[in-house]
């Protein structure tokens, strides 16, 4: 069992909070699906800190137990139930299937940008739980502030339904601010923010746009800044991309692959075009080269599908976050929507089909790929 006790004094200045909004448990939740594997989470509540500010305003801080159980030689494509209580109580029930160990049709879902906008966040949740996935990723900034564990609590509270029966993979963001929170919650499997897993035949990768937790000295110009992050960051995502070519060329013969990560490649936002620009410098023709057919990020709140030499670059921010305009189509882009939505992704024998489904339940966008080889 894990034991880590959360104490973070995070105020939070925006609103008081009473320790009646203060629940006993988050989750369960289930994480490191495999088809012989899986973990359940969960934490309990301990007590609160109180903190006082100066002009009175009062803030309770909950500190949570974290625990998980790990379930081993269960058996490919199977329900199992469980029950972390065991005494009936409905809320530490959930049920999940393992992953099947060869080819098979499933279906998974891709949202991102949960945070901010609770309504939101749960009517998509609510489409999300209709299509019944298998899991689900959550391409990263899950919750506004990180940092603050009542935004975690409003996220298990909206997740509650969906999580407690679908395993749930959680990219990091820029908003999760590198929170020791993020990792009690969603530890990753390894030493890295960077991993893979494999459902079928399918490759799966998580990687890490964020890299280390640094802040820029005050005493820096702005000329400097620039340097700075340049040079702290390189390394790290140096060895992430020197890991992902050997973890591409190890699974040469995966019939699909997709690939998550927080900030995109391609962007319609004014803003944020420069950026793109030195993130496509950097990775140059990599994912074309490994015949990667999905690249899907988060980041930007809209949703936006780019195409080039085959690979599909994907933004699906629309979960909540306030949602931003879609500026300046680029040459790669296909279609592009400003609109709150997931994708609920098909995996056939044949190919596999994303349908971008709006928070209404329309369909606004099908995008199929071929599998990379043939049986
Ligand atoms: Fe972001």
């Amino acid at each position: 069992m894990l034991k880590i006790i959360l104490v973070y004094f995070i105020i939070c200045t925006s609103f008081v909070f009473s320790q009646e909004n203060i629940p006993n448990l988050l989750g369960p939740y289930i994480q490191n699906m495999s088809d012989r594997d899986a973990r359940i989470c969960w934490s309990t509540y301990l007590t609160s800190v109180k903190v006082t500010d100066s002009e009175g305003k009062i803030s309770y801080l909950p500190e949570y137990e974290q625990h998980s159980i790990e379930l081993t030689r269960l058996n490919a494509n199977s329900m199992y139930e469980y029950d972390i209580f065991n005494n009936g109580n409905e809320n530490g029930k959930g049920k999940f299937i393992t992953y099947p160990n060869e080819i098979n049709n499933f279906n998974f879902v891709v949202l991102g940008d949960t945070r901010s906008n609770p309504d939101i966040h749960s009517q998509i949740v609510n489409g999300v739980i209709d299509t019944n996935p298998l899991f689900v990723v959550n391409t990263g900034d899950l919750v506004s502030n990180g940092r603050n564990i009542h935004d975690w609590i409003k996220f298990f509270e909206i997740n509650k339904e969906l999580m407690r029966n679908t395993p749930y993979y959680a990219v990091l963001g820029n908003h999760e601010k590198d929170s020791p929170y993020f990792y009690d919650f969603f530890p990753p499997p390894g030493a890295n923010n960077y991993y893979s897993f494999s459902v079928g035949d399918a490759l799966f990768i998580i990687l890490d746009s964020e890299g280390k937790n640094l802040s820029a000295p005050n005493y820096l110009t702005d000329e400097y800044e620039d340097t700075f992050w340049e040079e702290s960051f390189i390394e790290y995502f140096q060895n992430q991309k020197d890991w992902l070519n050997k973890e591409l060329n190890l699974h040469k013969d995966a019939g699909f692959v997709f690939v998550f990560q927080h900030q995109p490649l391609y962007s319609i936002k004014e803003s944020r075009i420069e950026d793109t620009n030195k993130r496509r410098e950097f990775w140059g023709d990599f994912f074309e080269k490994h015949d990667v057919q999905f690249f899907i990020n988060g980041h930007d709140h809209h949703y936006h599908h780019a195409e080039k030499n085959g690979v599909n670059y994907i933004t699906t921010a629309g979960g909540g976050a306030p949602l931003y305009d879609t500026d300046i189509p680029q040459a790669e882009t296909k279609k592009y929507s400003k609109v709150n939505h997931f994708i609920s992704v098909n995996i056939e024998r044949e190919k596999a089909v994303l349908n971008v489904i709006d928070i209404d339940g329309n369909i606004i966008d099908k995008i199929e790929a071929e599998r990379r080889k043939t049986e």
